[in-house]
């Protein structure tokens, strides 16, 4: 299982920083169940209201007598590190949850007085809605570290995965990747079009996989039959190592997707995301279907 029962954490104030996109969310997140937020940004002037947090003016306002901090500052290894250092220079071994979405903790934790307080919490954008949360520790990361965050994120609502050691990627960017590489393989031999591949995905394997993961998957179509399927597809499937052309030519262009108004598609003020359905849709999947007949008709083809 992924979640644990757990009693409530014994935590007084919870530090963010970095307050961007990510810090806010995971802030906001913590301060809607009731806990005392504190958060700092370098950009300290520009942070909104909310009520439960408190925004610092410096670095050891924040820290002091927290008793965990949410490190969600921008992803570059070296400002990571020497924020790290900074902590613990003021705080000591007080346990620090990098919400990274790159480095490997036990990258974070090179040189530190103190690594055994360093572990990875990954967020998902947006954090206060998308459920996931995976929780990587390095070899050294203390087992009270890894409790007190699993418990407090759980006490929040979010479902949490732990791995049991780090690798890059972790768990959900690894397998999102390897769906990525394939679907650049498949437009790039124009066996269809962006539009045609994405649709397969939002109206065929997107919807099941919102409700089984991908030994589920295999389980309810028939081991045998996925034993055919791979088979007879991995040696056909794409292998490329390096960031595909398809994307480093709109890459090249200043073409960076939906920010930029052009990426693959073409994006206007008007031009709705996907995210903001995503509350509605992840919440109908969670609503258990009252049901008359004895079993609902199962998906069985791979
Ligand atoms: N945006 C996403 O979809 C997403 C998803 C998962 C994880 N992440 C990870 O979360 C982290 C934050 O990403 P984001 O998208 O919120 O970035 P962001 O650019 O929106 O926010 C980063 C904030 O950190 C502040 N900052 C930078 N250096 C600082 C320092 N030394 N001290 C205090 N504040 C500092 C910046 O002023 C900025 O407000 C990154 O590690 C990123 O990889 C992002």
């Amino acid at each position: 299982m992924t979640q644990e029962a757990h009693a409530q954490p014994p935590i007084s104030t919870i530090a963010v920083i970095g307050a961007g996109t990510m810090g806010l969310a995971i802030a906001r997140l913590f301060a809607s169940t009731g806990r005392s937020v504190r958060v700092y940004d370098a950009r300290i002037a520009d942070l909104p209201e909310f009520p439960g947090i408190e925004a610092c003016s410096d670095l050891p306002s924040c820290l002091a007598g927290a008793d965990i901090i949410f490190e969600a500052i921008s992803e570059q290894l070296s400002a990571k590190q020497a924020l790290l250092r900074q902590i613990q220079e003021l705080v000591g071994p007080v346990p620090v949850a990098s919400n990274t979405s790159t480095f490997r903790p036990g990258q974070l934790a090179e040189g530190l007085v103190h690594p055994e307080a360093i572990l990875v919490a990954h967020f998902f954008h947006p954090a206060d809605i998308v459920p996931l949360v995976e929780l990587v520790p390095h070899a050294t990361t203390a087992s009270s570290a890894l409790t007190l965050t699993r418990s407090l994120i759980a006490e929040a609502g979010k479902v949490v995965v732990s791995l049991n050691r780090e690798v890059d990627g972790f768990i959900a960017n690894r397998l999102q990747a390897a769906l990525i590489r394939e679907a650049v393989w498949l437009l790039r031999q124009g066996i269809a079009s962006a539009e045609e591949i994405d649709a397969a995905v939002v109206h065929g394997i997107g919807p099941r996989w919102a409700l089984a993961g991908p030994f589920e998957v295999m389980d309810r179509g028939g081991l045998n039959i996925w034993q055919a399927v791979t088979e007879r597809l991995f040696p056909l499937l794409s292998v490329e190592a390096s960031a595909p052309k398809e994307i480093l030519v709109h890459v090249e262009r200043g073409e960076l997707g939906a920010k930029s108004g052009q990426g693959f598609y073409a994006y206007d003020a008007h031009s709705a995301s996907p995210m903001s359905r995503l509350g509605a849709v992840l919440l109908a999947a969670s609503t258990p279907v009252p049901s008359k007949d004895p079993a609902p008709t199962e998906f069985r083809s791979a």
